[in-house]
Order: structure tokens, then sequence, then C-alpha cells
């Protein structure tokens, strides 16, 4: 079955579907009557807002939500001031938590003029029950809340919320159930995020996604190709798979298959003109994967491969599961086979226990890896991770003090690399008017960086040669080749 476009014969009458997604659909259209019920009392639609926080995975799920929105009948709008508010929120560090209850405050104030306002929650912070109990006892003007498991029951359960002024809570320790063919509406009409699984079993010590997505589970090979099939159908030319460990994509499967084979598929596509994925654990990542890059060009030339630490003691003690020099071997392997690949990297300083040298080691790492980007994060104790248990919790100034250097040569090197091809002629796939420069368009790169041109809009979606006249640390200015 596909999704779902046309609405019309789906009956709201009568007792719910037990299968799904005929159950969703089921309650799209009883959220569409209420919908439509509302638009004739008020003179116009109710209006809706997503608001995304944390990684690529979040804001996939928010484009199925929105989608489930807009076949209900509501007006999607960026303005948090709406009829209803749905924060899908994150929890991966502190400061991603803590600004879900500053914005949530901001919510309350827009209430207060409005009080049929509905305010929804879900997505990783809600699967932590700290969080839902402060929720409870502090936030009682919230309307809904769900988690991640049971993200796809968002139209019964919005439907729920509509028709009641209590707080509706509905949240799953796990699920082992991938429900396919929801509506989804996309940010970009030209690129797209892909689900290829969820979850995550490798529990580094320090990192909360276990705990909040679930076991690892696979999407089928052909459900996946038969999305991206209908994804060209309707323009897109560039997809980016998703998963928090793409390596161990289909071990558990009932057919097992290779992330390498199932990218292999996937570049069969029509219309499919360039193929990203994210995120790579240096673990499993495999010879057949890098040979399999080499070989194709409609893989971008670049891998997400988070070091986290440059020493092999804390990556011990963060459960990665390889050594500094294994990774270094990685690199050169990837390098060796793929020269003009770009690597980037997720680095944590102040891990407990983390000495000076060992962020000497990190830093050293940076330099001999020269990467081309890196995101660094300050460590944060996360409840219930192993690592919080852990001694030597490393004092705050001396965590960012660490951070402050590593940063410093984070951004060298990024430089040094982006320079290198600065004067190259290169495809940039055209993504979006520049907000600050009229008159200029920003593309982006097979190796993931920027590049701002002159150009008007009729080139948005379009993939077209740029010349790279001037690199500016991260970005570069250029004009159309
Ligand atoms: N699955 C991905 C990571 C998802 S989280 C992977 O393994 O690469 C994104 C990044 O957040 C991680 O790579 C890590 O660098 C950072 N992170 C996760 N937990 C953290 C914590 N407790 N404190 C600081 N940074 C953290
Ligand atoms: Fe977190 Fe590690 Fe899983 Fe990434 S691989 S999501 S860092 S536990
Ligand atoms: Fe955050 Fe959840 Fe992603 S915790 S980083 S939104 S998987």
């Amino acid at each position: 079955m596909d999704a779902i476009t046309n609405l019309d014969p789906i009956s709201p009458e009568g007792i719910p579907p037990l299968d799904e997604p005929a159950r969703q659909y089921y309650f799209i259209a009883k959220c569409r009557q209420w919908v439509q019920a509302y638009t004739e009392e008020n003179g116009r639609p109710p209006r809706a807002c997503v608001t995304t926080f944390g990684c690529q995975m979040n804001a996939r799920d928010s484009e199925k939500l929105s989608g489930i929105l807009k076949q209900a009948g509501y007006q999607l709008t960026e303005d948090e001031n709406a009829d209803l508010t749905v924060f899908n929120t994150c929890t991966v560090r502190d400061n991603a938590n803590q600004r879900v209850y500053g914005r949530l405050g901001k919510l309350n104030g827009y209430k207060r003029w409005n009080p049929r306002m509905k305010i929804a929650l879900c997505g990783c912070m809600m699967q932590e029950a700290d969080v839902v109990e402060k929720l409870k006892k502090s936030y009682g003007f919230v309307n809904l809340i769900f988690g991640t498991h049971n993200l796809y029951k968002f139209a019964e359960l919005l439907f729920a919320a509509l028709s009641s002024e209590e707080m509706i809570i509905d949240l799953w320790k796990d699920t082992d159930r991938i429900v396919e063919n929801l509506p989804t509406e996309r940010k970009y009409p030209f690129k797209s995020g892909v689900n290829i699984m969820f979850g995550c079993d490798n529990f580094c010590s320090y990192c909360i996604v276990p705990y909040v997505r679930g076991r690892e589970r696979s999407r089928e090979p052909k459900e996946i190709v038969r999305e991206i099939e209908q994804l060209s159908a309707q323009g897109v030319t560039e997809i980016m798979l998703l998963g928090q460990n793409v390596n161990s994509y289909g071990k558990n499967l009932e057919h097992p298959v290779s992330f390498a084979a199932l990218l292999r598929e996937v570049e069969q596509i029509d219309g499919i003109r360039r193929i990203r994925f994210m995120t790579s654990h240096p673990k499993d990542l495999s010879d057949e994967l890098i040979q399999t890059m080499a070989a194709s060009d409609k893989l971008c030339r670049h891998l997400h491969l988070p070091l986290q630490s440059g020493s092999t003691g804390i990556l011990e003690k963060m459960n990665r599961r390889y050594t500094r020099e294994q990774y270094l071997n990685l690199v050169q392997k990837i390098r060796d086979q793929i020269p003009d690949i770009a690597i980037t990297t997720d680095i944590i300083v102040g891990f407990p226990g983390e000495t000076k040298e060992d962020l000497e080691q990190t830093i050293d790492m940076v330099r001999q890896v020269k990467f081309d980007n890196a995101f660094t994060f300050l460590y944060s104790k996360r409840t219930g991770t192993p690592a919080a248990a852990m001694k030597d919790q490393v004092p705050k100034v001396q965590a960012q003090e660490g951070f402050d250097r590593l940063l410093k040569v984070v951004q060298e090197t990024a430089r040094e690399q982006a320079a290198k091809d600065q004067g190259r002629i290169l495809d940039a796939l055209i993504e979006e008017r520049n907000e600050t420069t009229p008159g200029y368009v920003t593309g982006r790169l097979s190796n993931n960086r920027i590049v701002h041109v002159p150009g008007d809009e009729a080139l948005i979606g379009k993939i077209v040669p740029v010349s790279l006249e001037e690199c500016h640390g991260f970005y570069y200015t250029g004009r159309l080749a």
C-alpha cells in the first residue's frame, strides 16, 4: 500500500479499524471533521506549528507529523503562536532539554490569549520518566504527551486531545513495530531524509539515545526502495539515509542485507542523483562500504564519522569499541580509496576521567586526520547512563578550557581543508535563497560544503557546476561556471 493522498473515500463513521495504517487514516478523517467544523465556526482553518529540536531523525519525524496535520486540514505555519503547537523534543544534552522548558513558558503565554490552543509534546525527552513527572506537576497547560515509539499514532492521539480537556499521555517503553505508508510533508521539494532504521543498540556509556529511541530495528529494503522511488517521482533528486548507526543496517532482518548492498540497490533508482547517509559508527564501517562509495558517482563525497575522543583509554570508557589506531587506519583506508572525500566528526570534551593528556591526544587526532569539520560538545551528564555514575566528573572550567582549545584547532583544520578546493569547479545542488545577501542563492557541494553564488530562485533544486572563487573558512563564494 502507498501513502493515501485522497481521504475522501475514508469514512470517519463506525468503529475504528484495528490494523495499521488504516486505523490512523480513519483518525485523520476524524480530525478532518473537527477541522471542518472549526473552519466554519471561525472563518479560517486552524493553524498548526511543528517545532523540531535535535537531529535529522527528529526532523524527519516532524515531517511525518506535519503530513498528518496537513491531511487533517490544518494550515501549517512556523509561528508557534498557533491553534496547535507541537514540540518534537531532543534530550541528547541537557541544554537541548532546557531549551524546551524555556520555550514552553512562552507557549503558556500564548495560550492565555487563546485558551483553545492545544500544546503537544513528543520526541526523545518524553521517553524520560522524570521529565513527564515534571510536566505533569508544573506544566498542566500541556494537552498531549507522546513518545518516539508511538509517533505513528499521532492522528489518533490528536483526535483524543481535541475531544478532551484532560492532559493525554501515551508513552511506550519500546517497540519492535514499524508502521509504513503514513503521509509526510517535506520541507524541501528536491531533497529528503529517508529512515532506514530506528533505535540504537550501541550503548555508548555517555549516551541517552538507546534509552529513548529503543532497540535497533531496520526497515525492509523493499520498503525503503519503494519510498525513494515515490520521492523520485515527486521530483526529489537528493536523499539522506538516516539511522543512528547505518553501518549496522540490515543485520537483524529476516533476510540480512548489508548497508553497502542497500546502497547499491538505492543507486539504481532513476532520478536520484545524490545519496548521503548519517551516521556511521567507525567500529562497523566495512571495506565493502568504502568500495561501494569509491565506485559510485551518486554517493556523495562526505562521511560523518564520529570520533568522540582521540584517547584509547577514554574511548574504552565510552564503550566505543575502537582504538585511536584503528580509527586512524580506517581514515587512511578511506582517504586512499576515495581521495576527494570530506570527513567530518563529533567530539565530546570533558568525559569523566578525561585528563589534559587525553585531550592532547584528541587535538593531535584532529591535526592528523585533518577533519573537514567537527561538531564539538561539552560532555553532558545524562541520568541513567553508565557515565553519569562514573567517578572523576571533570570540573566545568577545565572542560570549557579544553573545549576552547580544541575548537581553535578544529577551525584551523577545517579552513585548511576547505582552502584546498578554492579555484575548482564543482557541482552544487542549489537549496535556497540567500537570506542575508539579496540576489544570491546557496548551494551544497557533494562534500557537504556550502557555496553562495549570484542567482535567482529559478535555480533552486537544480544541480549546477559552480566555480569556488573564494574560501571563507566554512563556506565559499563563487559563481555559476
Ligand atoms: N548515533 C550517532 C550520534 C547521535 S548523538 C553516532 O554515534 O555518531 C550526536 C552526537 O552527540 C554524538 O556523536 C556525541 O558526540 C554527542 N553526544 C551524545 N551524548 C552526549 C552527551 N551525553 N554529552 C555530550 N555530547 C553527547
Ligand atoms: Fe548514542 Fe553511541 Fe548510539 Fe550514537 S552509537 S546514538 S552515540 S549510543
Ligand atoms: Fe536528540 Fe533524540 Fe536525535 S535525543 S539527537 S532527537 S535521537
